[in-house]
């Protein structure tokens, strides 16, 4: 595989949790796997004073600690950190730049870059537009078009915090940096299962005729965490589930779930599609928000002995809190393929099990031949993506039970990852700091779809805010959520696709 040009990633927020446990341990596996360029370094950029060694120790016991496996050897781990280097400096003062310059300069001396940047910026999202203009004032941004390599930008989600921010964000961001050098990451969107939707949907020729609403009753998109708010409690009450999730990872799944084949796989011609079924979502009008979103908050329970805290209770987080943990929702994408097809997302914090996954429900049989007891129509088939944990795929299909008479059994044909023996599924962040080395930004959202989410989400957010007493349902940790999200699917007997039951029997449901 070809590799990519030399470059520099210079990370703002080094010290921070996601530089740690993710950047370091992903730019390492490629390290490893020899897919990084010849000459390549990390500059580390925080407020914290630390060295060039004291930055390589604490990453050292990091990749450790995050690194998989028999991945940890010393000496290939000595070997890399030697590229990496840090710098204190505050990202705010303007003047400070001046030192990042310099730094950058030698480095882009000693490892023969030719100016070819990536900033990462994986800081509090108030700080981008402060460093974005910084790096403008000073020239940091100005691409070498002789050398065929962009300066590059990296952006980290939350973008913006409602449409109206993400779109002052954009505008930032594109008075200093062109569109093509940003790269708005989404990390679902790194994730092997998710790229796999595509060649799933792409490269054969038997599933994309039934992908339409002629043969598709409707599309469940779900991603259940069994963690709670974890340390997060000042972010996360700040932002909630559709903010934190949906609008960001889903939405993607969705695009890709629902988007037109491109004519090629190039990044403008798959972004094209993706964005246009962004812009297919009706807007939905504020006196329906409770028709199309019911919102959640877990409380306090009991699993298997051991009490978990109700989200008040957590740290930093208000004891009155209406922020939701839990979002389910009903959309319609308004378009020839999909006209009259339902697609219910949700997904919360401190479910019974962890799981993302997608299942398409195909239509029954128009007549029924064999008849079963008790049984008013044949059990339709169902196309499960799991995209993580147990990655795979899943058909289920009716079959004959063997013996007398025409017992139809539900049974399924699956496929799991772990199948395919030693080669082991990439971090999302490895396939996305590669690409962007590449310059292929395919897998990265770009402005225009990013603000066609939010304007999905923000008549919801902003229905709930101008309402503060619009219904939050309470659901004890454990469980799948309120039981209300049952009723978006408005037709009796249809349900959610539950991987496994409640771990709470028994539990209390209340509005809070
Ligand atoms: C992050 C959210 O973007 O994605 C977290 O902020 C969430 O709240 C996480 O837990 C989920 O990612 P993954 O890869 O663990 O499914």
């Amino acid at each position: 595989m070809e590799k990519p040009k030399n470059c520099i990633i210079v990370i703002f927020g080094a010290s921070g949790d996601l530089t740690h446990r993710k950047l370091i341990p992903a730019l390492y596996e490629l390290y490893r796997k020899d897919l990084l360029p010849e000459r390549f370094g990390v500059l580390g950029v925080s407020r914290t004073r630390l060295t060039d060694t004291s930055f390589r120790k604490q990453l050292a016991a990091s990749l450790k600690e995050y690194t998989a496996n028999d991945s940890t050897d010393t000496k290939q781990i000595k070997k890399f950190l030697k590229r990496i280097y840090y710098l204190a400096i505050d990202t705010s003062n303007a003047g400070d730049y001046q030192k990042l310059k310099s730094r950058l300069k030698k480095l882009d001396k000693e490892y023969q870059t030719h100016g070819a940047f990536i900033y990462y910026l994986s800081i509090a999202p108030s700080m981008y537009e402060v460093i974005v203009e910084n790096l403008g004032l000073h020239g940091l941004q100005e691409s070498q078009w002789r050398e065929g390599y962009d300066k590059r930008i990296i952006v980290e989600k939350p973008f913006g915090y409602d449409l109206e921010s993400g779109r002052s964000l954009n505008k930032k961001l594109l008075k200093v940096f062109r569109e093509p050098q940003v790269y708005r990451i989404d990390h679902y969107l790194g994730k092997e299962t998710v790229q796999n939707i595509l060649v799933f949907r792409f490269s054969n020729g038997i599933f994309e005729p039934l992908w339409n609403r002629n043969y598709i009753s409707h599309v469940e998109i779900t991603a259940a965490e069994t963690v709670g708010i974890e340390k997060r409690g000042k972010y996360y009450d700040q932002s909630g589930a559709l903010r934190d999730m949906v609008q960001s990872h889903l939405m993607q799944i969705l695009g890709v779930i629902a988007m037109e084949p491109p004519s090629t796989f190039e990044s403008s011609a798959v972004r094209n599609e993706i964005v246009k079924v962004f812009h297919s979502l009706p807007a939905i009008h504020p006196n329906e928000v409770a028709n199309f979103a019911v919102r959640g908050q877990y409380t306090k329970s009991k699993i298997q002995g051991e009490i978990i805290p109700g989200y008040r209770d957590e740290e930093h987080v208000d004891p009155f809190s209406r922020t939701e943990t839990y979002i389910a929702l009903k959309v319609f994408i308004e378009n020839w393929r999909w006209g009259g097809v339902p697609f219910y997302i949700r997904t919360g914090k401190r479910l019974p099990t962890r799981v993302t996954e997608v299942v398409i429900h195909f239509k029954s049989t128009p007549h029924i031949l064999f008849k079963q007891k008790d049984q008013h129509h044949t059990e339709p088939n169902q196309l499960i993506l799991r995209i993580q944990p147990d990655e795979g795929i899943l058909l289920n299909f009716g079959m004959k039970l063997p013996g007398a008479g025409f017992q139809v059994k539900k049974v399924s044909m699956d496929f799991h990852y772990s199948d395919l023996g030693d080669i082991p599924v990439p971090q999302a962040y490895e396939r996305l700091l590669l690409d962007c080395m590449m310059g292929d930004s395919t897998l990265f959202a770009r402005g225009d779809a990013v603000e066609a989410c939010w304007g999905f989400v923000d008549p919801i957010l902003r229905e709930w805010q101008e309402n503060p007493d619009d219904t939050i349902f309470g659901y004890p940790a454990g469980t799948w959520g309120p039981r209300q999200a049952n009723l978006l699917f408005g037709v009796p007997g249809l349900d959610w696709h539950y991987p496994c039951k409640n771990l709470v029997e028994d539990a209390l449901f209340c509005e809070l």
